[in-house]
């Protein structure tokens, strides 16, 4: 029997840390796993996640009309969508018919949160169109690494101003995209990544969600995943 795991929260909260961590913890013990993340994981998925992520648009130049940033929200919905449409057909549901643990760094929560709740996008539009991209799949659990957006934020800001002190013009041109990703929706003001949490905690209240407190030791927030998987699993 499979079981379907998503991590979910917001910029710099750890996810794709820990996703990695139980992963490898998860082949350590013998088990099958497969480590995905959104929007991404297929060829189209990984184009589409570069339009999605891209701060600047294809012309390259960051102060163009063509900057990606100035999206439209609902062409966004659709275009997380489209991505995980893809996820859906092409590995997931083949997965969940094998003994496996799929493990997804974001999943359909993170439109809610930042579709919905961060762009104001109607819950009910959000609901409906998830809901034709997955055929209602749904994660076993969700763990939300939860951590103010003030915090986290602190945290992502870090990392980009070290990206902006690389003096090698290769790097500078081509950010890895995980960081350029970061930035796209670091531009948005601190009330959009509050309202992106207060759909969390709202959406958190469900039994299939564990919570953790993204502030502890990297090794301490481990071991709690880590006993909920077993729990699962045995
Ligand atoms: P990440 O790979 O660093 O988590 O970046 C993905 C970004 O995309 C992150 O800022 C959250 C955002 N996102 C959405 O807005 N909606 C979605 O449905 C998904 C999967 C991600």
């Amino acid at each position: 029997m499979s079981v379907f795991v998503a991590f979910e929260g917001g910029e710099g909260s750890g996810k794709s840390t820990q996703s990695k961590l139980l992963y490898e913890r998860i082949i350590a013990e013998g088990f099958s796993s497969l480590l995905l993340h959104e929007p991404g994981g297929t060829s189209v998925g990984e184009e589409v996640r570069r339009i999605l992520l891209a701060e600047r648009g294809a012309t390259g130049k960051k102060s163009s009309r063509s900057k990606n940033s100035t999206m439209n929200s609902l062409t966004e919905l659709l275009l997380f969508s489209s991505a995980r449409s893809e996820l859906i057909e092409k590995v997931i549901k083949p997965n969940l018919e094998k003994d496996t643990i799929i493990i997804c760094d974001r999943f359909i929560a993170s439109t809610i949160a930042y579709q919905g709740y961060g762009r104001n996008i109607n819950l009910d539009t959000v609901e409906n169109i998830i809901n034709v991209s997955t055929h209602g799949i749904k994660p076993d659990l969700t763990i939300l690494l939860s951590v103010d957006p003030d915090k986290a934020l602190d945290r992502v800001n870090s990392q980009l101003s070290l990206l902006d002190s690389v003096s090698n013009p290769v790097e500078k041109e081509n950010p890895r995209l995980d960081v350029e990703g970061s930035r796209r929706f670091e531009l948005e003001s601190i009330n959009f990544h509050k309202r992106v949490f207060q759909g969390y905690k709202e959406m958190s209240k469900d039994s299939s969600w564990l919570t953790i407190d993204a502030t502890k030791s990297i090794d301490e927030i481990h071991n709690l995943i880590w006993d909920k998987i077993q729990m699962l699993i045995r």
